[in-house]
């Protein structure tokens, strides 16, 4: 897999992409859609509330579990001092399977995530991670 950070930020920036990216590039009009399946855990407003899982604005910019106030857990939490920030290659694997990804991250094979959805399909992730993007400037 090429590197995703840089699509993302070409396209978040609407600059033209190479012809290969153009085939997957992430589509935030599209993402909006897919984030409706987030919505019944997270909102994606400024300033939104909490609700099972953290407000998502910002999220690509304020760090992996960077929200102030809301409790993630303890996984989560050692993830972040691993990684810091998220990157969309990161998002790709976490949105996929986020128990397996934090598992990985902080080796740590017992580990759980809090998010117990998983979105399987590829092209929705990238979208939903392009609309994200698109919210956090
Ligand atoms: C069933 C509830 C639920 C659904 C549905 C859900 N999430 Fe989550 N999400 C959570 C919870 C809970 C956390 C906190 C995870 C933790 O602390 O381990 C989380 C965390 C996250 C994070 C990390 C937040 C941060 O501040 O670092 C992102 C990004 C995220 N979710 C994106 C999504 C997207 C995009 C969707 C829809 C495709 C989605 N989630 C659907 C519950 C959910």
């Amino acid at each position: 897999m090429p590197k995703l950070s840089t699509y993302a930020i070409t396209c978040a920036l609407a600059v033209a992409a190479s012809s290969t990216a153009q085939a997957q590039e992430g589509d935030a009009a599209r993402g909006e859609v897919v984030a409706k399946r987030c919505i019944a855990c997270h909102t994606f407003d400024e300033g939104g509330a909490n609700k099972v899982g953290p407000n998502l604005f910002g999220v690509m910019s304020r760090g992996i579990a960077g929200l102030e106030g809301f409790k993630y857990s303890d996984a989560l939490v050692a993830a972040a001092e691993a990684q810091g920030q998220w990157t969309e290659a990161q998002l790709m694997d976490y949105l996929a399977d986020p128990t397996g990804w934090t598992r990985a991250t902080i080796d740590d094979a017992k580990a759980r995530s809090k998010m117990t959805f998983k979105l399987a399909d590829e092209q929705q992730r990238r979208d939903v991670i392009a609309y994200m993007t698109s919210l956090d400037n």
